[in-house]
Formats: structure tokens, sequence, C-alpha cells
């Protein structure tokens, strides 16, 4: 007997090929979905190795080709291909999800042009198959660059890893604009040990990157950071320059997290004395996240030499949040 999770990657995967087929082979795909993915200069091979798509705008054309093929109404409802009877996704550009196994998982559809009203991203529900909180879009297509160049570097949008993937930096997958979980923490542990967060270069960008330091601290990675030019995310930056002047960049402005968090939060404090000993405090907490005491000690020494502070006062403070913890 087949297993349930197994019928639901096989609808999906009909659906994949419905969405691909739609995008290849019709008129109305070809000028449509064909056209977007041009103008964002994505080339045809790059369209096959992410399963990229086109959902027509028609009300039913997905749903009526699955049940002629065959497939329960149920499941696709599950699946969250179909809603009311209608084609969940309609009239959007298709980005198909894969698990470690390159099977589809889910499904984000993009919207062609810019609207107030309709949201620019809409994605496949939760299902056993999809635990989105686990999963870091592009790992099928990058694990093997990942654990060759032994970093990989986490983005936030599909577009990103899509675009990067194209340029030859292909050890990249994203975290699909939700803060980084323990999930996807662990998920990257099995391929490296070495990230790099790489964000939108905005303020957002960089709250998330804050916060997505100490998850990957806890897991017991090495993080090290790069904040882009104001307003760029990866896609936009590297269709701007190019490889060779985005790596470059990688190169020359990639930080430890230490001396991204301390930049920001030492900067956001200015000379308030309050303010900035509650800066301190904050960045003892994430070094107190590093369990490896050779590489905190060496943190510490760092920190305390930025600061112009006594170490042995910075110890002190970390190992109190280190015991507050337990
Ligand atoms: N996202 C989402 N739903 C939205 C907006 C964003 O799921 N309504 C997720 C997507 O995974 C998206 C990521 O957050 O890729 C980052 O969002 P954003 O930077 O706004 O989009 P980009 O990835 O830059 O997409 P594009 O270049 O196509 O505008
Ligand atoms: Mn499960
Ligand atoms: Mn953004
Ligand atoms: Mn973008
Ligand atoms: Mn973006």
């Amino acid at each position: 007997e087949i297993q349930e999770r197994d019928s639901l990657i096989i609808a999906n995967d009909f659906a994949r090929q419905y969405y691909e087929d739609q995008l290849h082979q019709t008129e109305i795909g070809k000028s449509v979905g064909l056209g977007y993915f041009r103008s964002r200069g994505f080339r045809k091979e790059t369209l096959k190795t992410f399963g990229l798509g086109y959902a027509p705008s028609s009300t039913d054309g997905l749903y009526q080709a699955a049940l002629k093929a065959g497939y329960k109404e149920e499941q696709l409802e599950k699946l969250g291909l179909i809603r009311n009877g209608r084609d969940f996704f309609r009239d959007r550009v298709m980005f198909t999800i894969h698990n470690l196994g390159g099977k589809p998982i889910a499904f984000a559809g993009r919207i062609l042009r810019k609207d107030a009203k309709a949201p620019k991203y809409i994605n496949s529900p939760e299902t056993e198959i999809y635990h989105k909180s686990d999963v870091l879009y592009g790992m099928f297509q990058a694990r093997q660059a990942i654990r060759k160049l032994d970093n990989v570097y986490l983005v936030e949008g599909y577009t990103d890893v899509i675009s990067l993937y194209q340029s030859g930096i292909r050890n990249v997958v994203a975290t699909s604009g939700t803060s980084l979980t323990p999930g996807q923490a662990k998920l990257v542990k099995r391929f490296t040990e070495n990230v790099t967060l790489l964000y939108d270069g905005d303020k957002a960008g960089v709250k998330a990157a804050l916060r997505g330091v100490d998850v990957l601290l806890a897991a017991d990675l090495n993080v090290r950071v790069v904040v882009l030019p104001d307003g760029q995310d990866p896609d936009g930056y590297m269709q701007e320059v190019g490889t060779t002047v985005f790596e470059k960049y990688l190169e020359e402005t990639r930080q430890d997290f230490l001396f991204f968090k301390a930049d920001i939060l030492l900067e956001e404090a200015g000379q308030d004395v309050a303010a900035r000993s509650a800066a301190i405090r904050d960045i003892g907490s994430t070094l107190a996240l590093v369990s490896d005491p050779l590489k905190r000690a060496g943190y510490l020494q760092q920190f305390s030499s930025k600061l112009g502070l006594e170490e042995g006062l910075l110890v002190q403070l970390v190992n109190k949040a280190i015991a507050d913890r337990r």
C-alpha cells in the first residue's frame, strides 16, 4: 500500500508538471510566465533546475486536469492546490519547494505585477509532507556545493537563491521570509558548520540577521554576516553588479557575528552609559550561546579590546548569562 505521504507527493508532482507544462507549452504561459522569468534574467535551464512554472488565471484548470487523472478532491484540498472548488494558485508564476530527495512538497506563487490588495507571494499550507519550519528553500539544489565548500549562504527569498545559483554561487538556501528556526539550523548542520547570513540590505533584514545569529549559535554553528548595500537584496545586487563584484563584496564585507552585532548595538546606544551597558549585556548573552570555551574566550578577548573594557568584567557577565540560562 502506498503511504499517505507518498501519495501526497505524487499529487504534488502532478501539479508541478501541470505548472511547468503551462509555462513551457501554452501560448499564455510562454508570453506571460516565460516573459516574466526572462525579465528577471532567469535562463531556461534554471527554470528546469528549480521546477519553475506558471499557474494560469483559469478558475479550475488544475482541478479538472487532476480529477481526470484520478486524483482525489480531498487530497488536492489538503495540499492547498484547490480551495472551494477553485484552483488556489491563479495567474502567478510558480516556485516548487523540494525535499532533500528533490520531490515537490509545496509551492509558492508570485504575483506578476505590483498589487496593493493581493499578497506578493502565496504559499502551500503545512501538511504531513511540508513542515515549513524545518525546510530551507533550495537545499536540494545546493546540498552538494554546501558540503564541498563547507559553507552556506542564508538568504531571505526564493529569487535570491535562484539568482545566485544561476550566477555560480550554488551554496545558497532561503528561509523564505520567516525568522530562522532551530529546525532549520539543525538542517544546515547536516551539511556544514559554517553559515553566512546574507539578508536584504534593509532594517528588516538587519533585524532578522540579529535574531538569526542567536538561533545559529545555539545550534553550535559558526556564524558570519554580510550586510548588503542599502535597499539591495542578493538577487537585485547580483543582477546589478555580476558575479565578480558580488563575490568581492562578500569577501570584503563578511564579518564575524560578534562585530556585526556589536557595531549595530553600540552605534544605536551612542554615548549614553545606561544604553551602552544594556547593549554590552545583550552582546554578552549572545556570546553565552557559544558553547566551545576556546572560541568563547577568543570572542571575549576581541570584544573587550574593541570596547576598551576589562576582559575579566566581560567574562563575569557572560558566565552569569550562562548560569542564568541553566
Ligand atoms: N514572502 C512570502 N509572502 C509574502 C512576501 C514574502 O512568503 N507576501 C517570502 C518569500 O519567500 C520571499 C521572501 O519572503 O521570497 C522575501 O520577501 P521579499 O524580499 O519581499 O521578496 P523577494 O524574495 O525579494 O521577491 P521578489 O524579488 O520577487 O520581489
Ligand atoms: Mn511529520
Ligand atoms: Mn525584504
Ligand atoms: Mn527580490
Ligand atoms: Mn527581497
